[in-house]
């Protein structure tokens, strides 16, 4: 809290992130919540998340990973998503939530699963734009797509495979990439997707900040 107070009051400093998960016995919400909301370049403080709710994206710090798979799907479908139904599997602060504001201000009709939702695999199917970030390795199969969506896998998951009668870790996303590739109108491969996109909308969100502390 003392550094977080002390990069607050540091002009030359103009983004503060903090990487989550915190050791349990440190409270995140005190945390995060400390940052200065025109130093939140993450998007996690309550402010920034109210403007991004209030459908106000262009003022909000808006979270790096929704931001940066909002611009892919704006890049194959355009900014205008009327009449095009999302479903976004998954409903953390970090990704579903955010990534449903902004499909929402950007006109689609936008559907949150989660672990309660019932026949994922029949919702799923209805989606124009599909975005997956659940956190269990290719949970959704090549006949959970509509042929021809949008699928954005925002699921890192490290999974044993054998090579030449070796065992080794392998990164795989929530999507099941070789059965999707074939239905799928466009999917983002894991890793080298989602990934480097956020790193990128970090630096963009800084940048802005940086901008708008100079003028
Ligand atoms: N590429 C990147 O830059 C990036 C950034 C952030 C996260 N990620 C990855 O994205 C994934 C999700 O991250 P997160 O922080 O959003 O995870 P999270 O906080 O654990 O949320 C996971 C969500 O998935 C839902 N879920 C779990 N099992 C399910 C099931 N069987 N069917 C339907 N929904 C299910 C959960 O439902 P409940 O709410 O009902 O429990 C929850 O809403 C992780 O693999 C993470 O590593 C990647």
């Amino acid at each position: 809290m003392a550094l977080i107070d002390q990069l607050n009051n540091d002009a030359s400093v103009h983004g503060i992130l903090v990487q989550l998960p915190l050791p349990k016995h440190i409270d995140e919400q005190a945390v995060t919540q400390a940052i200065l909301p025109e130093k939140d370049v993450d998007g996690f403080h309550f402010q920034n998340i109210g403007m991004l709710t209030a459908g106000a994206t262009d003022s909000a710090f808006v979270p790096c990973t929704p931001a940066g798979c909002m611009l892919m799907i704006e890049d194959q479908l355009g900014k205008d998503l009327s009449g095009l139904d999302a479903v976004i599997i998954g409903r953390s602060n970090i990704v579903g939530k955010p990534m449903a504001s902004l499909l929402l201000a950007a006109n689609a009709t936008v559907t949150i699963c989660h672990s309660r939702t019932k026949d994922l695999a029949a919702v799923a199917r209805r989606a124009d734009i599909l975005v997956a970030a659940v956190g269990r390795a290719e949970m959704v199969k090549g006949d959970w797509i509509k042929p021809g969506a949008v699928v954005v896998d925002v699921g890192i998951n490290r999974i044993e495979v054998e090579v030449d009668g070796e065992k080794k870790n392998k990164l795989v996303g929530d999507v099941d990439y070789d059965e999707a590739v074939n239905v799928a109108a466009a999917i983002t491969p894991v890793p080298g997707g989602v990934g480097p996109m956020t790193i990128a909308l970090l630096m963009a969100n800084t940048l802005r900040s940086a901008e708008r502390s100079a003028t």
